[in-house]
């Protein structure tokens, strides 16, 4: 299948925007669309505003996000059209503070530069086609060239196939050299060692 992936930039930020209206996601309620938001790592987050209540305010907030840079990740294409997304970012802090809540996810030294990926959406009839798998794969890629150390994921064990499944399948993480970390009730930490 002919898809290419790129790395969002900013003047990607209206694009962005507009897979999130057009792509069916989170049981395709309109009201629920999430502009995949709260992954970023802004100091806004720190009044404890990592979710907006209406779907105009995520949208402009995304744009924003996007344009300066605190809302990281890869788009996946497919004949001119965006198909797939996947979130991932650094120096999320308040991001991964929250998901310790869940998580057991340990606290990082200073000198260890961790990659998260916190978030996929593919196109509903392009999906098992092995798009999240290549969204990953240009992850861990771009994260071996950039000199960090780890890419690391908070999956569950059980993949039941809903929208809440967004952080991608454990078998996914798998097949791409990921292994397993450490885990809580079912929720697993996994990582890839890039150096
Ligand atoms: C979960 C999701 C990210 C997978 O993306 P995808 O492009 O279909 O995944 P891939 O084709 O790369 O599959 C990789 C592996 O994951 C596993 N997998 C993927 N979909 C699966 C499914 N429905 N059931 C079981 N395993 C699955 C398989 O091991 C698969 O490998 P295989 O096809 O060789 O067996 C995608 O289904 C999705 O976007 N779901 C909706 C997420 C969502 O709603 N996000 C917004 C939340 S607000």
């Amino acid at each position: 299948m002919d898809i290419e992936i790129r790395r969002l930039t900013p003047e990607l930020a209206e694009a962005y925007a507009h897979f999130f209206d057009v792509t069916p996601h989170d049981v395709n309620i309109d009201e629920r669309k999430c502009y995949c938001v709260t992954w970023r790592s802004d100091n806004s987050y720190d009044d404890g505003n990592h979710w907006y209540p209406t779907r105009e305010e995520r949208r402009s907030h995304a744009i924003q996000f996007v344009r300066t840079g605190s809302l990281q990740g890869y788009l996946a294409y497919h004949g001119g059209e965006i198909v797939g997304w996947c979130n991932a970012n650094a120096d999320c802090r308040l991001c991964v503070d929250y998901l310790r809540s869940f998580w057991p996810i340990e606290e990082y030294r200073a000198d260890i530069k961790v990659k998260s990926v916190f978030c996929f959406v593919i196109a509903p009839e392009l999906q098992r086609k092995g798009i999240a798998t290549r969204l990953l794969e240009r992850v861990c890629k771009d994260a071996a060239d950039d000199g960090f150390d780890f890419v690391e994921a908070y999956v569950n064990r059980e993949f039941v196939y809903t929208d809440h499944d967004f952080r991608g399948p454990l078998a996914m993480y798998k097949k791409c050299g990921f292994t397993e970390y450490a885990e809580r009730e079912g929720r697993v930490v996994v990582r890839k060692a890039l150096k």
